[in-house]
């Protein structure tokens, strides 16, 4: 059987993969730093798969840790998501997003290079569109990407797919699959594996769970005069189990080159929508009171996601219902 090697694997988008990959009947092996996540999440995969993935704990900056994995790996894959990902930090502190993202990026392909380890795919982000306005029309992979982008952590992204565009023409036989998300949210339905970030969260799910615990006061809506249909921004939110499938699907379609796929629903929720399904879900209410518009938030953002159901035959199929359900469960795990 196959062994993949997760990068990032103890992470919230990680952690899922590699259970559906176990799931899958897939050998995996997982590398972290545990920058952003915790040890713990292994016992967790465990208890879901009962199958303990080989853990390293190993910083993709350590170049001659991450060629020593590959070596002892005979890995036919390679999902990498280790990275990091707080937008404001990176704008605060960008040599260490570039460092980190695309710098661990280079080590890792180094290795796989020296060991002939010649398929990736990689965690991508829409941010990569940048500021295209796309009216009623999801994005579509073959819109233009880079431009307006309005922070390091998302030209890391960028950066990174570039990179991987010139391996694969300087190397015939390399295959990248490019993988685009939107915005991923929700739990495991076993509530054993959710989004755990350290430190202050900024994107909404995480921030909606902080005023549900109370360790908040109330959520910040940033903007209510946008031109939708309540004034708050959309968005296009897919189940986190959802999101791990399409990596199943991705691996599946193996051919040298680059191929690149959006990973959405499809279909766009506002914010005051998610306000209004998390109150559904938990029978509470959410306090929340209307702030200025968040600097390079666009209106209305979501995936079209045709691409990836006719190549891939990928379909989210979970709901924003099912994501706050399952959040709530890991919630009142903790
Ligand atoms: C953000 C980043 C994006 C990154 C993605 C994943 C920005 C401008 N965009 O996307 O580059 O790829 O996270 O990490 O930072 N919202 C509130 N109140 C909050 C938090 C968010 O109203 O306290 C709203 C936002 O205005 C937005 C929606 O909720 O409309 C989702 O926000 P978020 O979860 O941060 O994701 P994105 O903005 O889509």
């Amino acid at each position: 059987m196959d062994k993949i090697l997760i990068t990032g694997g103890t992470g919230y988008i990680g952690s899922h993969t590699a259970v559906e990959l176990i799931n899958a009947g897939y050998e995996v092996e997982i590398l972290d730093n545990l920058a952003n996540s915790k040890a713990s999440v292994i016992d967790r995969i465990f208890e879901i798969t009962g199958v303990r993935p080989v853990f390293h704990q190993v910083d993709l900056l350590d170049s001659s840790a991450v060629l020593k994995v590959f070596k002892e790996g005979s890995f036919s894959s390679v999902i990498h998501f280790a990275g990091l990902k707080a937008v404001a930090e990176s704008v605060e502190k960008p040599l260490l997003y570039y460092e980190n993202n695309v710098g661990g990026t280079l080590n890792l392909l180094k290795a796989m290079y020296e060991t002939g380890v010649s398929r990736i795919v990689f965690s991508s982000s829409a941010t990569v569109y940048g500021d295209i306005p796309i009216g009623g029309h999801g994005f579509t992979e073959d819109m233009p990407t880079g431009r307006g982008i309005t922070n390091p952590y998302g030209r890391t992204k960028y950066m990174i797919e570039e990179i991987l565009k010139d391996i694969c023409i300087s190397d015939p036989t390399f295959s990248a699959t490019i993988l685009r998300y939107f915005n991923p949210i929700g739990a495991h339905p076993s509530g054993l594996i959710g989004e755990d970030p350290n430190g202050i969260p900024n994107n909404l799910m995480p921030l909606v769970m902080r005023v549900a615990r109370k360790e908040m006061p109330e959520l910040s809506v940033f903007g209510n005069d946008y031109e939708t249909p309540d004034g708050t921004c959309i968005r296009d939110y897919i189940h986190i189990v959802d999101l791990a499938k399409g990596h199943l699907a991705a691996l599946s379609h193996a051919e040298p080159g680059v191929a690149i796929y959006n990973l959405g629903t499809g279909r766009g929720t506002s914010v005051l929508e998610m306000v209004a399904a998390f109150e559904k879900a938990s029978g509470e209410s959410l306090p929340y009171r209307t702030m200025p518009r968040r600097a390079g938030d666009l209106p209305i953002v979501f995936a079209d996601v045709s691409k990836a159901f006719s190549e891939l035959g990928f379909k989210a199929t979970l709901s924003v219902d099912d994501a706050m359900r399952d959040t709530l469960k890991f919630l009142r795990n903790q």
